[in-house]
């Protein structure tokens, strides 16, 4: 107790160029000094010390434990012609986005959720999601359908080809501008993750389009699909920041914690990493 008390004393001296401390520390000592003026009396070591006991501070500004992140869910980048390149392309928390690229990664853990997909029972490469979020995506369905929601799946993993297919497709149709803002180069793609899965529904005629966002099944999603670890990635309000319009019908895994997080906060994945501190 009495180290603390003289170490604390000591740091206000020590701290005497900045005016908040000077001014406090004034304030208090020159209180202190009125005070013996007015009691001369004799104090034993013990009760100056009382005396002399400064307010506690004020503790250092604390992460909430929900934000603090382990390192290796962070990108780990390398510039590779001129584009930033993620070298850790297995992290459920990979920004893949206009700013970090995947290059022809594609994940080890892919498997067919079981749920209903637009293509029926197709062998296709999109009917694949990573292990992990094909689990989380299953529950997802099922506890959809028993509350009489009923999701269909359309679109989970795409290759870097694929998306590249996509893309061009996207520009002979609409033209560069518009198609750069639904769907993204290859190599930026989240589905390209093996975590993303488009999702609609027979009463939006199996469309990925805006009207998605006011089905039932729409709805739901983007209330509840955070409890299963998924978010929805390309929120109406937030196209400055994502880089894409609205995508009522996209939901990226990023797992229970993240997601929760990022629900409460109104966030998207972008303004997720700018919040969290590496731990
Ligand atoms: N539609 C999203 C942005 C994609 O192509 O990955
Ligand atoms: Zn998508």
């Amino acid at each position: 107790m009495k180290k603390i008390i003289f170490v604390t004393a000591a740091s206000l001296v020590m701290l005497s160029g900045c005016s908040q401390v000077q001014e406090w520390s004034d304030d208090l000592f020159g209180q202190k000094q009125q005070e013996k003026q007015k009691e001369p009396e004799v104090q034993t070591p013990d009760e100056e010390q009382d005396e002399q006991a400064v307010p506690e501070q004020p503790p250092e500004e604390s992460v909430p434990e929900e934000l603090q992140l382990e390192s290796q869910f962070f990108n780990d980048v390398k510039v590779v012609d001129g584009k930033q390149v993620i070298q850790n392309p297995a992290n459920l928390l990979a920004l893949v986005n206009k700013e970090y690229a995947l290059d022809e990664y594609k994940p080890a853990d892919l498997v067919r959720p079981n749920v209903p997909f637009v293509f029926g029972n197709q062998e296709l490469e999109k009917a694949h999601l990573r292990k992990e979020a094909a689990q989380h995506l299953e529950k997802m369905f099922a506890d959809a359908k028993a509350q009489g929601v009923f999701l269909t799946a359309i679109s989970g993993y795409r290759s870097y080809e694929y998306q590249k297919m996509l893309l061009e497709r996207e520009i002979a149709q609409y033209g560069e501008e518009k198609a750069v803002m639904a769907v993204a180069p290859p190599g930026q793609s989240e589905h390209q993750s093996g975590l993303a899965m488009d999702i609609s529904s027979e009463s939006n005629q199996f469309q990925v389009n805006i009207e998605f966002a006011e089905t039932k099944e729409g709805k739901w999603l983007a209330d509840n699909a955070y409890k299963y670890g998924f978010i929805l990635r390309y929120p109406e309000d937030k196209v400055a920041i994502t880089q894409y319009q609205f995508e009522p019908w996209h939901f990226r895994y990023v797992g229970g914690d993240a997601s929760k997080v990022i629900h409460e906060n109104d966030w998207t994945l972008e303004e997720y990493f700018q919040n969290v501190k590496k731990i």
